[in-house]
């Protein structure tokens, strides 16, 4: 890990911005000036508050395990603060039946008074040939604007429904759980999340781990006072005592009636079905609330049969959440398993170089792959744009969907198919938090 963030900028991006009279450097992380003048464009880029004494505090250990980026204007009255921002680190991500290791991506902001000069392209070129050189197959990001990434390779991996439950009229048909649901506090509940979600996160497609303090800030952080002070958490032990989920809610007043309030689930993870069944019951069943409220869930979600009035569940929000960019096709390939036995060649076309080539994969009976480098007449063949070879290796996606978008093109009618009994993933791909 050390190495990793210790990564120099790039050198070619760092000689083109410097032609353009520019300064891009990585930013000590044990520069408190430098850190804060980062932080303070990173905030400006997204339009946040600026940060206090108090949420500077917070993020301050972060930049111990990120490699992060500065460019810097020597010509503006303010030289040190950047004009603009990146910082990554080392995650891993899982695929169907595997993981890789991931270069991820945050964090990016060019200021307003240098946007649309090629900063943002520079850098992000910078952080791909950095990832690639430094071995990581994959890089991954969560989005503000869909439109930005898919020019650097990036596709959508996983997508996310937001959901608005009319938790009066859903009605729970599910069967009860063995364990036991309790409320815990903070402390508790932060020292038993990570293991939970750390165990979450190894079987759930497209979710990242090694997310850091970001996922403190799940429980809220002192900075944040009412907020924090709102804040609710539920657990669900198993009948060994043992923690298998954990949600966290916090509930908004709606003027006087009290009956109609809206309880917001800010996380939810379970690492077995009944802590799944038993914490979305615990959810719907809350006195003195109208409406649940919950994002980043799957586009799959099992909930929907666990009521009995499933329209009393709305999606109000159906969106792509984690978008990856493969930098090695044959070590993203490798490492997942496959649905079924069979070839399957995939011919890769980037622009940027990387994940060009054929590759066929032999998938075995229990779907372990062997990935060579070609292609030969008698196998299932799709030609895949780089940006689309992530969305199928993560298996959220049916390659023929992406044929009959035209994005994707089969060699011979049933190929997509045949793609698909391989690709698809059991279940759909989700990531859990931001990052
Ligand atoms: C998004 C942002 C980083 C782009 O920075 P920039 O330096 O202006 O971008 P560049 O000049 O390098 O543009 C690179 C390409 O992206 C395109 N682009 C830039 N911003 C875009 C946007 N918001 N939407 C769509 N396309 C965008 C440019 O048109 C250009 O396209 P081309 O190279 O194919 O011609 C900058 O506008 C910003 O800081 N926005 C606010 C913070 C934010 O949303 N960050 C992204 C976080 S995920």
């Amino acid at each position: 890990m050390a190495a990793d963030i210790s990564l120099p900028a790039d050198a070619t991006s760092t000689a083109a911005l410097a032609a353009r009279g520019l300064r891009m450097a990585t930013v000590d992380a044990n520069d408190d000036a430098a850190v804060r003048a980062w932080v303070e464009a990173d905030t400006r880029g997204f339009h946040d508050s600026a940060p206090t004494e108090e949420s500077f505090a917070e993020l301050r250990p972060d930049f111990a395990s990120q490699r992060t980026i500065g460019v810097y204007d020597a010509s503006l009255a303010d030289p040190e603060v950047p004009i603009a921002t990146v910082t990554a680190w080392p995650a891993p991500v899982t695929l169907p039946g595997g993981e890789v290791p991931a270069w991820a991506i945050s964090a990016v902001t060019v200021a307003p008074t240098h946007r649309r000069r090629g900063i943002a392209r520079a850098m992000l070129e910078g952080e791909l040939r950095t990832a690639a050189s430094a071995g990581f197959p994959l890089a991954i990001l969560t989005v503000s604007e869909a439109t930005i990434y898919g020019r650097y390779g990036f596709g959508p991996v996983t997508w996310s429904s937001r959901f608005e439950i009319d938790v009066r009229r859903a009605g729970w048909v599910g069967a009860p759980s063995p364990g036991r649901v309790q409320l815990v506090g903070r402390d508790t509940a932060m020292a038993t999340a990570r293991a939970v979600f750390d165990e979450a996160r190894r079987s759930t497609t497209g979710d990242v781990g090694a997310v850091g303090r970001r996922f403190d800030r799940l429980f809220g952080m002192p900075s944040e006072t009412t907020e924090l002070r709102k804040k609710r958490f539920v657990r669900y032990d198993d009948e060994s005592g043992t923690p298998r989920g954990l949600a966290v809610y916090h509930v908004l007043e709606d003027g006087d009636d009290w009956s109609t309030q809206v309880a917001h689930v800010d996380y939810l993870a379970v690492t077995t079905d009944d802590a799944y069944r038993a914490l979305w019951h615990y959810l719907l069943e809350l006195d003195l609330v109208g409406t649940l409220k919950a994002s980043l869930r799957s586009t799959d979600e099992p909930l929907r049969w666990l009521v009995k009035n499933p329209r009393m569940i709305r999606t109000t929000e159906l969106r792509e959440h984690l978008w990856a960019r493969v930098l090695d096709t044959a070590a993203v390939l490798e490492a997942r398993t496959y649905g079924a036995p069979g070839r399957l060649a995939l011919r890769v076309h980037d622009p940027l170089g990387f994940a060009d080539g054929s590759f066929t994969i032999e998938a075995d009976a229990a779907g372990h792959p062997t990935v060579t480098l070609d292609e030969t007449d008698d196998t299932p063949l799709l030609d895949v744009p780089v940006d689309l070879l992530a969305s199928l290796v993560f298996g959220g996606v049916s390659a023929l969907t992406l044929v009959d978008a035209g994005r994707v093109q089969e060699r011979t009618p049933g190929d997509a198919s045949a793609a698909d009994r391989m690709l698809r993933a059991e279940r759909a791909p989700v990531l859990t938090t931001w990052f």
